[in-house]
Order: C-alpha cells, then sequence, then structure tokens
C-alpha cells in the first residue's frame, strides 16, 4: 500500500516577527556560566522568557549549561513541567490562592518568605512528599522575603517543619537591589545580612546547600555575590543590566530582533500632518513610510523618536505611536528615489546590531524605561520565530 502525502502547510515569512536568536542565548548561558564557576547558574524564564518564549529558551539554557529554571509563579513552573522540562526549578512569588499541592507534586522548588510555610507543609503532608524549599531573607531590597527581625522564627518553624520530615530547606536566597550600580555601597550591607542570615540557620540545625543571591548584574559585576548558585535573566537575553556598559562590552549577545515590512509607502507635501493629535507636520514635501507595529504589540505609546531601520538607513517614528501602526519620515532622498519602492522592505526596530540596527536600550530611551521592559512586553499578536534551533 503506498503510504499517504504528508502536506505541510506552505511556510509563510511572518509579516512582523521577533526573532529568538537561539545560539546566543546558548552562548550567553555559557558565557555566565563559565564566569561564575565554580557557582551554578539558573536561568530566569519568568515572563514567557522575558518575552523571548518560555519552552524554546529553557531548552537552549539547560543544553548550554544552565542546571537549574527560575520563574516567579507556580503557574509558570507547571508550564515548564507540562512539557516535559525535568530540570530544579524554583518558583518564588506566591498568593493564598497558590497551587502548592500542584508545585509540590511536580518537584517545583518553592521560595518561602514565612506565611507560606503552613500550605507548604499541608501541600507536602497531603501528598506523603517531602516539599523542597528555598526559604527567603529580605536583605535590603525591601520587597519579598522574611525581615530580618523574624528571621529566627522563621528558620526555628522551618527546622520544625523539617524535622517532621514535611519539608526539606534546601535553600537560602535573598534578592539584590542596587548591583546595576556597582560602586553603590549597599550591595556590601546585603551581603552582610544575608551571610548572618545563612549562619543563623545553619545555628537553628538547618543545612542549606543552596545560597543565592546575584541576578545579572551581580554575576557580571560583583564575585562576591556569586555564593552557590546565580539568578540570571536579563544576561541570559543578551542584554546589559548596566546603564554605563553595552551588551558588547559585556561578551553577550542579544537573542532578539524584532522586524516587519513597511506596508505602505506614500509620497505627501509640506504641511502634511501625521498620526492622532497630529503632533508632526512635515517641513517639505517627503515620503511617509507605514511600520505595521504599534502597542497592542508591545511599542511602548510613548516612544515617539525610536529608530526604525530600513534599507540601510535608521529613521526616528513621527508623531504618535497608535495601536497596531507607527510612521516614520523618509525625507526628500527617498522622494527623489521613488519612496513607493520601499513597500515590502524590511523594517527592523532592534536587534544584535549586525546589521546596523538599533538597540533594545535604544528603544528604551526613547520609552523612558529600561531593556527589561522593551523585550517584556512585546505581546503575544507578534510571533515568535526561533533561529539556529
Ligand atoms: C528573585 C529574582 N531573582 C533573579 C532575577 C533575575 O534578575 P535579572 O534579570 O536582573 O538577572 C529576578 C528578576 O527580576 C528576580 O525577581
Amino acid at each position: 500500500m503506498k503510504s499517504a502525502a504528508v502536506s505541510t502547510p506552505t511556510e509563510r515569512p511572518s509579516e512582523r516577527a521577533a526573532v529568538i536568536d537561539l545560539k546566543a542565548i546558548r552562548h550567553n548561558v555559557r558565557r555566565l556560566a563559565g564566569l561564575v564557576t565554580p557557582a551554578r547558574l539558573m536561568a530566569v524564564v519568568k515572563a514567557d522568557a522575558y518575552g523571548h518564549g518560555v519552552l524554546p529558551v529553557a531548552r537552549a539554557a539547560l543544553e548550554a549549561g544552565a542546571e537549574w529554571l527560575g520563574v516567579a509563579h507556580i503557574s509558570e513552573a507547571l508550564t515548564l513541567r507540562a512539557a516535559a522540562v525535568h530540570a530544579p526549578v524554583l518558583a518564588w512569588l506566591h498568593t493564598a490562592d497558590s497551587d502548592f499541592h500542584a508545585a509540590v507534586a511536580a518537584d517545583i522548588d518553592l521560595g518561602c518568605s514565612g506565611w507560606e510555610l503552613p500550605q507548604i507543609r499541608a501541600a507536602a503532608q497531603q501528598l506523603r512528599k517531602t516539599a523542597r524549599i528555598h526559604l527567603k531573607i529580605d536583605t535590603g531590597l525591601g520587597r519579598n522575603g522574611s525581615t530580618p527581625d523574624d528571621w529566627l522564627h522563621l528558620v526555628a518553624v522551618a527546622r520544625e517543619a523539617e524535622l517532621a520530615g514535611d519539608v526539606t530547606v534546601v535553600g537560602i536566597f535573598s534578592h539584590l537591589a542596587v548591583a546595576d550600580e556597582p560602586s553603590r555601597g549597599e550591595t556590601n550591607a546585603q551581603i552582610a545580612v544575608f551571610t548572618k542570615a545563612v549562619a543563623q540557620a545553619q545555628s537553628a540545625g538547618l543545612t542549606p546547600a543552596i545560597r543565592h543571591l546575584a541576578n545579572s548584574a551581580g554575576a557580571l559585576s560583583r564575585p562576591d555575590t556569586h555564593f552557590d548558585l546565580v539568578r540570571t535573566g536579563l544576561a541570559v537575553y543578551g542584554l546589559s543590566p548596566f546603564a554605563d556598559k553595552t551588551s558588547a562590552e559585556l561578551g553577550l549577545h542579544p537573542a532578539m530582533t524584532l522586524r516587519t515590512h513597511v506596508s505602505l509607502c506614500k509620497d505627501v507635501p509640506a504641511g502634511q500632518g501625521v498620526s492622532y493629535g497630529l503632533n508632526y507636520s512635515t517641513k517639505t514635501a517627503t515620503t511617509l513610510a507605514l511600520i505595521p507595529l504599534g502597542y497592542a504589540d508591545g511599542i511602548p505609546r510613548i516612544a515617539t523618536g525610536g529608530p526604525v531601520r530600513v534599507n540601510g538607513v535608521t529613521y526616528p517614528v513621527v508623531g504618535r505611536i497608535a495601536m497596531d501602526q507607527m510612521v516614520i519620515d523618509l525625507g526628500e532622498a527617498t522622494l527623489v528615489a521613488g519612496g513607493a519602492s520601499m513597500i515590502g522592505a524590511e523594517a527592523v526596530l532592534f536587534g544584535p546590531g549586525t546589521n546596523g540596527e538599533a538597540s533594545v536600550d535604544a528603544w528604551a530611551a526613547a520609552a523612558s524605561t529600561i531593556n527589561y521592559e522593551v523585550v517584556t512586553r512585546i505581546s503575544p499578536r507578534v510571533p515568535r520565530v526561533y533561529r539556529n534551533v
């Protein structure tokens, strides 16, 4: 019998895409793992891997030497487990409604600031399992984690839960507040509070094997924050946490390129208003090009002036960014050259810079924000396309 022909849908190039280079992810993970050794590396893949797509990134990071994955929510950790990612995963941000039962059942390590402990114990008892927890101390950031004042009580009740067989305290952790400004002294103070908290836990009978404090900035600039494990997010994606250092200076490769195609080009006279509010008006006869990305795609509406590269030239966005589109003014030169020929030309908002395109940081500057936010908020409407899988 003849085998049935398998028909595959014709692959169409995406109208718009966030192209994710997994080779860059693997490079960054190797670079970071080499830098922090003998400490181990956790790839932080919360928020859909900072907008890069959690599963492909998690797999690439593990392949390149990350030994842990980190997420904020239990639901994010469960997504990894549902996709058969079996590596150690830590989830650290919970509410009273978080599904601790599912987390313990799926062997997810849980951050614990204190109030969660009874719920984690209850889940462990129901499952007849021992939950793996990492106690969190607030060493100065003022967010999650036990205060130093409550810490002695927390380690005592955690030890009691351990003796009952409900939990094992595998780690103690905290989060840095100003490591992106390496000259600030507060990091020293955080290290001191952290070291004291670990010693107090040990005095209470706990034997946490994994002490972790560093984020990307700590991993890259403060070896004294590395301890046993570093939790790197931003740097895995090839972006710099420092205002005064580029990705290239850190040996990192930005992984995301945001691109589309010019969807319309038209010649207009001087004095043509552009986009809602008519805040921009053409100074001379010129050609306008329409870029089909807007705030529904996650481009900050405030980012007028953000750079778009078309045919080897970088143009600032003019007028207001709308829900689906934005406009660049190609200028008189293009008018002479015949601007309509630009329809269908590739338009790149940001990328690694290898073809002269702008960086994520340039868009962050245009939007008065940080590179973290620019990549993380690229919306699900923009397909993620993976390279070097
Ligand atoms: C607890 C914790 N650890 C590590 C990270 C990773 O930080 P970064 O992306 O700066 O490396 C985050 C992210 O905000 C975090 O919340």
